[in-house]
């Protein structure tokens, strides 16, 4: 890894990937290249410049040059410049204009943190990072944009902070986490797209000229887009091709942009909800915007994923999770919704501490007046009608049996129908004058407000002080309405998104520093919050709610671009389904399950002598496997059609890896199908442990197996090899 100086380009390198910007004239920071590792780059493919009508002209030393496709760094409009700003400035005069100049750069020895937001650092791994500084001295502007790469993997973060140094006010209206010029080819646009209980489907489309935009305005990074999108050749696959990924370290509004221009070139973007969003900095006052993962592979999707996961497990999640085996719990949500009752815990715990189950978590309901959403949100006081003793008896009870004892909260919300509500109804979201919007019976605290925030850590603490909690399921189960603050002045009130998920970080902060042992689980209806803001602070995350086995594969896959299987939370439930009311053998719901964070959610009373002994079966199983899967990488095989969905997990020394084969409906047309496997060593030899048949690592990855035709609708077949 380094970071050079040569004249007027900066190369930032390891053995996978190049970073390098030139500055022309000793004014204009430019991208000269992002991609594949080089040894030098000595100003190899400038755009051939030419005299143009209808364009402007610039003093710059480069003839001919047109602003209009020149490649900045960090562009602004208002001189030539028509593309995608990455930061509009508002200036005191009222007129939306900067122009910031190259001022000076220098090398970092360390992977900086960024003031009260989540950001990757630096762990195991050594860091370095290139500050470059530019500056608009009439606006009384610095713009420092921050580099830092780690010395292996195709991975560059960025984040800027924004300075005001002069005397007048003024107002970030737009400010992205990075913008990133590509040359002109041919890109297709891959992203994640979704709904509550339908998360993480692939949305690929070759890109257009124009602007392609996707975004969040809930409040939350939100179900409808994961905060990621990848650029690729259109003959990209799995393991083949270039893939550039950009994904926002960051849980509200955001907005990801792709531009392509006359010419064919890209820009691309990524960061904060710009319609969101308007942040006054008033002299002496600094912004800091969210960080944003470069993540470069030439190795096709799967190597895109395998950088996301070796810097989300190594490097984002705290690091004592991150080489940690997680507890197999038993979740009450789906076998008592919010009728719990001591007597349901007690059956529904002994069973599961037969069965070699080691967590049980107790979800909502245990705090409600009632058996529905409608009330108690924000009180937090357990309901002792429905369990007598409290939460302390509950806590006792389970840790009595020799389990661990999870309690759900949902910290963010209130019910109208609570003492806090009646309390303090200043303490919402809300709009003077309008009627309140409810979303699940319930309103949200004001969270960039400091007293709500004082609340949230004095209430969690008073539940986690005693350590009768060992896990937490945080949940948020509505996106943002009336976004407004009583105690925010006028002119802040564009802040208030920003400041809500400041205020959100700052008790996640306090809470996980103060306690690092209690493990907990990230929730927003599933996965309406799942995103590397989170994940710096909660080392696992709930997926969806959707715990249908055959929907669980899609939305898995999806989110496999990205997350290690260790990040995501996977039960195996009732069937027929309580969401799709799809009948699935165990076999099958276990085999979709059992690479994550394995967790059972159902109502072990109701399950016969052959099922209770089929899932201590697996749960033994789980408890061999789980310790080399914690190290082993997970792969997404390419399938040969739409009937199947393959992974693979592969471990570290690629001594050993196990497939699992999704087969979607029984076709006797795919009788001849193949796969081939990836990320094993062509060298060794293996043997599959059950029929002990022995193929080379190169002929598995070469010529593959033939998927195997079950005489089922929606199955899983799974095969594990050795290396011998
Ligand atoms: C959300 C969660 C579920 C469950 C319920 C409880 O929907 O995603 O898993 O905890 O809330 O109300």
């Amino acid at each position: 890894m380094s970071i050079t100086f040569h004249n007027n380009i900066v190369h930032i390198k390891n053995s996978a990937i190049s970073y390098v910007m030139e500055v022309v004239d000793r004014k204009y920071l430019v991208n000269r290249y992002f991609g594949k590792s080089i040894r030098k780059y000595r100003l190899s493919g400038i755009p051939h410049y030419f005299k143009r009508g209808y364009n402007t002209e610039h003093d710059c030393s480069i003839e001919n040059v047109s602003f209009d496709d020149f490649p900045f760094e960090y562009p602004v409009r208002g001189f030539g410049d028509y593309r995608i700003p990455a930061l509009t400035v508002k200036q005191e005069n009222g007129i939306e204009f900067i122009r910031p100049i190259f001022k000076s750069w220098k090398i970092l020895s360390e992977k900086p943190q960024l003031d009260g937001l989540p950001s990757t650092f630096a762990g195991n791994s050594k860091v370095e990072t290139l500050e470059i500084l530019c500056e608009d001295k009439q606006a009384g502007l610095q713009i420092f944009l921050y580099y830092s790469i780690f010395d292996e993997k195709g991975i560059i973060t960025r984040h800027q902070k924004i300075v005001n140094i002069g005397t007048q006010t003024l107002k970030l209206q737009n400010v992205q986490s990075v913008s990133l010029e590509l040359p002109a080819q041919d890109y297709d646009f891959l992203s994640l797209f979704g709904t509550h209980a339908k998360e993480a489907n692939i949305n690929r489309f070759p890109i257009h000229h124009g602007i392609q935009k996707i975004e969040s305005v809930r409040g939350s990074s939100s179900p409808q887009h994961q905060p990621f999108f990848a650029l690729m050749s259109p003959q990209t696959t799995e393991n083949n091709g270039e893939v550039y990924g950009f994904h926002l370290v960051y849980s509200g509004n955001f907005m990801a942009q792709v531009e392509k221009d006359q010419f064919g070139s890209i820009r691309a973007q990524i960061g904060l909800n710009k319609d969101e969003f308007c942040w006054t900095l008033s002299d002496g006052q600094s912004f800091t915007t969210p960080e944003a993962i470069l993540n470069y592979s030439c190795n096709g999707l799967n190597g895109m994923s395998q950088n996301f996961h070796w810097l989300y497990q190594h490097h984002l999640m705290p690091e004592k999770f991150a080489n940690k085996t997680r507890p197999i719990l038993l979740n009450s949500w789906e076998s008592m919704y919010y009728d719990v009752s001591l007597e349901k815990i007690d059956k529904q715990s002994t069973i599961a501490k037969q069965l070699g189950i080691e967590l049980f978590v107790l979800d909502d309901g245990w705090f409600r007046k009632g058996n529905d959403s409608y009330s108690s949100m924000g009180d937090w006081i357990c309901n002792e009608n429905k369990l007598p003793g409290g939460i302390e008896n509950v806590a006792k009870l389970i840790h009595n049996k020799g389990m661990q004892f999870g309690l759900w909260f949902e910290p963010e919300a209130i019910s109208e129908d609570s003492n806090l509500y009646r309390t303090h109804p200043e303490w919402t979201l809300q709009v003077p004058g309008y009627e309140l919007t409810k979303g699940r019976h319930e309103y949200l605290l004001d969270l960039s407000r400091e007293d709500v925030q004082k609340f949230l850590i004095e209430t969690l603490d008073s539940y986690l002080k005693d350590g009768l909690i060992d896990y937490i399921k945080w949940d948020m189960n509505r996106p943002l309405t009336d976004v407004n603050s009583l105690e925010i002045d006028c002119v802040r009130k564009g802040e208030v998104s920003h400041r809500y998920i400041l205020g959100l970080y700052n008790v996640l902060d306090t809470i996980t520093k103060k306690y690092p042992k209690v493990l907990i689980e990230g929730c927003s209806s599933g996965g309406a919050r799942f995103d590397p803001g989170m994940l710096y602070y909660v080392p696992q995350n709930w997926t969806s709610d959707n715990t249908d086995a055959f929907d669980r594969v899609q939305i898995q896959f999806g989110y496999s671009l990205l997350y290690p299987p260790i990040a995501m939370g996977a039960h195996v439930s009732i069937t027929p389904n309580h969401q799709t009311g799809r009948t699935t053998s165990l076999n099958t719901r276990y085999q979709v399950a059992r690479l994550f964070n394995l967790g059972y959610e159902l109502d072990l009373t109701k399950c016969t002598e052959k099922e209770q002994s089929e899932i201590a079966q697996q749960i033994a199983q789980h408890k061999i496997a789980r310790d080399w899967l914690l190290t082993a990488n997970l792969y997404r095989n390419q399938s040969p059609n739409e009937n199947y969905a393959i992974w693979s997990v592969v471990s570290d020394d690629k001594s050993q890896f196990e497939v699992i084969i999704f087969q979607k409906f029984h076709n006797p047309l795919f009788s001849h199908d193949k796969f081939k496997l990836c990320g094993l060593n062509s060298d060794f030899d293996y043997m599959n442990v059950d029929d002990k048949s022995v193929f080379g690592g190169d002929e598995l990855m070469q010529v593959g197996l033939t998927v195997p035709l079950i005489r089922e609708d929606f199955h899983a077949f799974s095969l594990k090899f050795v290396k011998i």
